[in-house]
Formats: structure tokens, C-alpha cells, sequence
């Protein structure tokens, strides 16, 4: 299927004239093939009309038609009046191996629709991510990067509110919880991804793990921590002042694993009564205890004492795991993220040389704790792990729809980029500039992305590669038949 044929351009954008039968869309994959083991991938950067009147004789002509109502025909309109395609040079392909493109095809060379069969090398590696794109259209071939190279290092998800982070997060869970050797802790403030349809509807329930204060669904182990596993430096995130924390670690220091409740019962000579007063009523709410000193919340003073050894289980059995935290306030979840982080940090850099799985972990409305106004004031276990988290086998996922609040460097760092449609353009900028490929073309193309429409950018893909994100919620009996049968099909190799 020809669709156009080159006329022109230069190396990093070339023209092709555009077969009247056909409607080319912006980002469409089409193929020129040099020769039969050769291939070159173009994508559709820009539209435009072509003609071989004159402008001004196209202007008198429209206006027969406009202000004469004269019916204008003109003589073999198709090869008059054209449409003109710009296309970017994206990959060479040899022999169904890719490389980056270093030629331009040869002049006047065809053009065709891309085939599935063109692109089998996106197929082959551990994980799937989505399904191939091709303008609006998506091919069902699957898009796969090697999971152990995108997990050994940071993930950012990036789009405006609504175009289907969530949807995609849902995906990824899924395609990672296939995965040997690999964890997710996700901490889940809108509760969208166990509940069905979601992970618990993935068929190996020893492969996922929810932990809630609502435990009516199966499964569900109770979220709740004895207050001795808490530490003063677990409230830096929470915004105290350093005379603050200073009480907070005298406490911690006296006490010990009793100094939660000392800080309520036992009063101090070394710090004015007023400041005391205000550390109470701070930590009363955070922590929800009431004047009887009764804890009502997730930290208590009976029991929870193995929830923190049970999380860890999981991480190394290679779960996915995730945290309901849809019942906190924006700092209870800051709290809780960083007490589980901080001791999932300290027990993975303690044990550096034993293997274990790799472990990301998942943020929703990532600026939180790594944007810039947050690390000014010092940083956290999570910038810790954004920035030397790869020598422990730790990394993190940032999903935000702000990625102009990360530091520039932290953006750097994440080697992996899935672009959702973004209407900011200050946003779009700040993710071109980040972006391990050149997609300064793609910025309108970003802007323009539909739900479930997405781009893949990642240090360890040869091309920005256009995704199409399933409908999770719809796929859902699809993709729970795959895992039994690729389950199935290991059981049958091992027997
Ligand atoms: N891949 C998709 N296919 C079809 N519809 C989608 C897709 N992704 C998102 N949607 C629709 O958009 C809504 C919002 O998606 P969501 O993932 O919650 O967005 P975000 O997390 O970016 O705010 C979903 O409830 C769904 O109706
Ligand atoms: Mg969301």
C-alpha cells in the first residue's frame, strides 16, 4: 500500500507527497523499503497543502466559487492539488534488527502504511507496556522493554489530570506483576488499584498484596504499625521546625521505643511548656490520639508490630504491593510512604550484596516529595533513592502531571519517560528538554494525545516509541486469560 513518495527534504525532515487516496494522520508510522533486508521507519510530523497553481490563481478561483457560485472543476484535480507530508527519519531496520537512522532513502523512493510484520523486534523483550500506535490507530503488536533495565531505574508517568495515568498505571502493574525478580509498593491515595477491576483480579494471588485500614475486600492484610517502629527523622517530611524535631529526638533519645507515648505523658524542663503544647497537638492529629491518649489511627500501641517485616516479605518474594492510603490526609500518607521507604531503604543498603528483587517504588502526585520547594528544605528518603537508589537495586516511579516541580537532574535521571497528552505547554517543554530522544516535533502531537494514547521514551528503546494504552477495566478478561495460559505453558515446559 503506497502512500506517498519522497520529493524532497533534507535528512531530519523529508518530504513526501501524500497518494490522494489517502488521509495521512500526525505521528502515522510509515515504512520506505531501501531494499528487501533494509527498512527505514518515518513518522508523519506535519500536513500540508500542495499545488501546482499558483496562490494567486487559487485565490481567483475560490472566489468563482464564493462569490459567483460558479462550480470550479479542475482538470485532473488529484495531480493539481496534493497534500504534502513532512516525515522524520525514526529508525533503520535491517533485516528486522533496528538502529538509529544515519541515511536518508534513496530520492523519489516509495512510501508505504506500516505492517505489523515490519517491527517484530518491539515484541521481544520481558515486558509489555502497550500496544503499538500509529497515529489513532493501534496495531496489536505489543510494545516491550527489558523490565529489569526500566525498574534498575526511575520511571516518570507524565500527563494532565484525566488522560489516563491511572489507566496505564493499572497496565504496568499488571504486565510487572509477570515479572520474576521484581517488586512494585505502590501507595494508592485514590484506592483505584487493587479493587476490582484491578490487581486483585490477577489470577496468582501470591504475586500481589494489598495492605488497607479497610480490610473487607479478600485478601487485604491490616495497615497498621506499632508506634515503636516510628523515628523522629520520619517527620522531617511533615513540615516541623528544627527547634521541633530537636524535641522530637530528646524524646527518642530518653525513651526509646516508648517515645511516642512519653511525649504525651512525660513532661521535659528543656524545652519551653508553649513549644511542648504545640509538638502535642501536631502530633495528637497527625497520629490521631485523643485527650485519653487512646490511638485511633494507624500507629497504636498494641499490636502492628510485624506489619513492617511482613511488607518486606513481600518486596522480596517479588510482589506487587499496594498501600491504601485513601483514608489520610495528604500527611498521614507522607508519614506512612516515608516509614515504610525509609525502613524498605535501610534493610536493601544493608543487604547490598545478597540478591533480591529490584524494587520500585510508586507516587502518585510525585512533587510532593521530590519537587524542588520540598527538597530546598532537605531532602527525603525519596530523593535519596532518586538520586543513589540504583547501587541498592531501588528505584521509583513519579506519576505527575507537574513534571516542571522535579529538579532538572532528578527529570534527567528518569530513564524512562510514558508522555500522556498534556495540554501545558511550559509542562510539554520541560519533558522535551528531558527527553532521551529528540521530540521537538512531537511537542503539538503531545498536546494533542487522546485518552489512552501515550508516548514511550526510554533510554533502553531505539525510537520515542507512540503507545496505545488498553482500556484496563475492558481488557481485563484478556488479560487475565494471557497469564493463565503463559502460566500454563510454563507448567507444560517444566513437565
Ligand atoms: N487507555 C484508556 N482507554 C480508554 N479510556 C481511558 C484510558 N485511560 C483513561 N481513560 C478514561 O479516562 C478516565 C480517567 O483516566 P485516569 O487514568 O483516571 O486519568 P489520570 O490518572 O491521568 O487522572 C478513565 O476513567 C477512563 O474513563
Ligand atoms: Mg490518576
Amino acid at each position: 500500500m503506497i502512500v506517498g513518495q519522497i520529493v524532497g527534504g533534507k535528512f531530519s525532515e523529508l518530504l513526501l507527497r501524500v497518494k490522494s487516496s489517502f488521509d495521512l494522520e500526525l505521528g502515522e508510522l510509515l515504512i520506505a523499503e531501501v531494499s528487501p533486508s533494509q527498512h527505514i521507519l518515518f513518522e508523519v510530523t506535519d500536513l500540508f497543502y500542495g499545488s501546482q497553481l499558483s496562490a494567486q490563481h487559487l485565490e481567483l478561483i475560490s472566489g468563482f466559487s464564493l462569490e459567483n457560485d460558479q462550480h470550479t472543476d479542475f482538470l485532473e484535480p488529484e495531480l493539481r492539488n496534493y497534500t504534502l507530508a513532512k516525515i522524520k527519519n525514526v529508525l533503520t531496520i535491517t533485516q528486522g534488527v533496528p538502529s538509529a537512522p544515519k541515511q536518508v532513502p534513496p530520492f523519489f523512493g516509495m512510501v508505504r502504511k506500516l505492517k505489523e510484520s515490519d517491527v517484530p523486534f518491539l515484541s521481544k523483550h520481558s515486558m509489555t507496556f502497550g500496544l503499538l500506535r500509529s497515529g489513532s490507530e493501534e496495531f496489536s503488536v505489543p510494545v516491550t522493554l527489558d523490565a529489569t533495565k526500566v525498574f534498575t531505574h526511575h520511571l516518570l508517568i507524565t500527563g494532565t489530570t484525566g488522560k489516563g495515568k491511572s489507566v496505564l498505571m493499572k497496565n504496568v502493574l499488571w504486565h510487572a506483576a509477570t515479572q520474576s525478580s521484581l517488586s512494585l509498593l505502590v501507595f494508592d491515595p485514590h484506592n483505584e488499584y487493587y479493587p476490582s477491576p484491578g490487581l486483585i483480579d490477577y489470577p496468582d494471588h501470591s504475586k500481589v498484596s494489598c495492605y488497607s485500614t479497610n480490610d473487607a475486600l479478600p485478601g487485604i492484610n491490616t495497615l497498621r504499625f506499632h508506634t515503636s517502629v516510628l523515628r523522629p527523622e520520619h517527620f522531617d517530611i511533615v513540615g516541623f521546625s528544627s527547634p521541633q524535631q530537636q524535641l522530637l529526638f530528646t524524646y527518642y533519645k530518653r525513651y526509646g521505643a516508648d517515645w511516642i507515648v512519653k511525649l504525651f505523658t512525660e513532661e521535659t524542663k528543656d524545652f519551653h511548656e508553649a513549644s511542648l503544647a504545640v509538638v502535642r497537638r501536631r502530633m495528637r492529629l497527625l497520629l490521631d490520639v485523643d485527650n485519653k491518649l487512646n490511638f485511633d489511627g494507624i500507629f497504636v500501641t498494641s499490636g502492628g508490630e510485624n506489619t513492617l517485616a511482613s511488607l518486606r516479605q513481600d518486596v522480596l518474594a517479588g510482589k506487587i504491593i499496594i498501600i491504601d492510603t485513601s483514608s489520610f490526609s495528604g500527611k498521614e500518607e507522607l508519614l506512612l510512604a516515608t516509614l515504610i521507604t525509609s525502613s524498605l531503604y535501610t534493610y536493601y543498603r544493608k543487604n547490598k550484596a545478597t540478591p533480591k528483587p529490584t524494587l520500585n517504588i510508586v507516587l502518585e502526585e510525585a512533587p510532593r516529595v521530590l519537587g524542588k520547594d520540598v527538597l530546598d528544605q532537605g531532602g527525603n528518603v525519596f530523593s535519596t533513592i532518586a538520586r543513589e537508589g540504583r547501587k541498592f537495586s531501588m528505584s521509583l516511579t513519579a506519576i505527575t502531571q507537574l513534571p516542571s516541580l522535579i529538579p532538572k537532574d532528578i527529570l534527567a535521571n528518569m530513564n524512562t519517560k510514558i508522555i500522556l497528552g498534556m495540554e501545558m505547554a511550559a509542562e510539554r517543554n520541560v519533558i522535551v528538554e528531558a527527553a532521551p530522544f529528540d521530540l521537538r516535533d512531537a511537542t503539538k502531537a503531545i498536546a494533542s494525545l487522546d485518552k489512552g494514547e501515550a508516548i514511550l521514551c526510554s533510554n533502553f528503546a531505539k525510537f520515542a516509541i507512540p503507545l496505545h494504552v488498553p482500556f484496563f477495566d475492558k481488557e481485563l478478561p484478556t488479560l487475565k486469560k494471557a497469564v493463565r495460559t503463559s502460566s500454563l505453558s510454563f507448567h507444560e515446559l517444566k513437565e
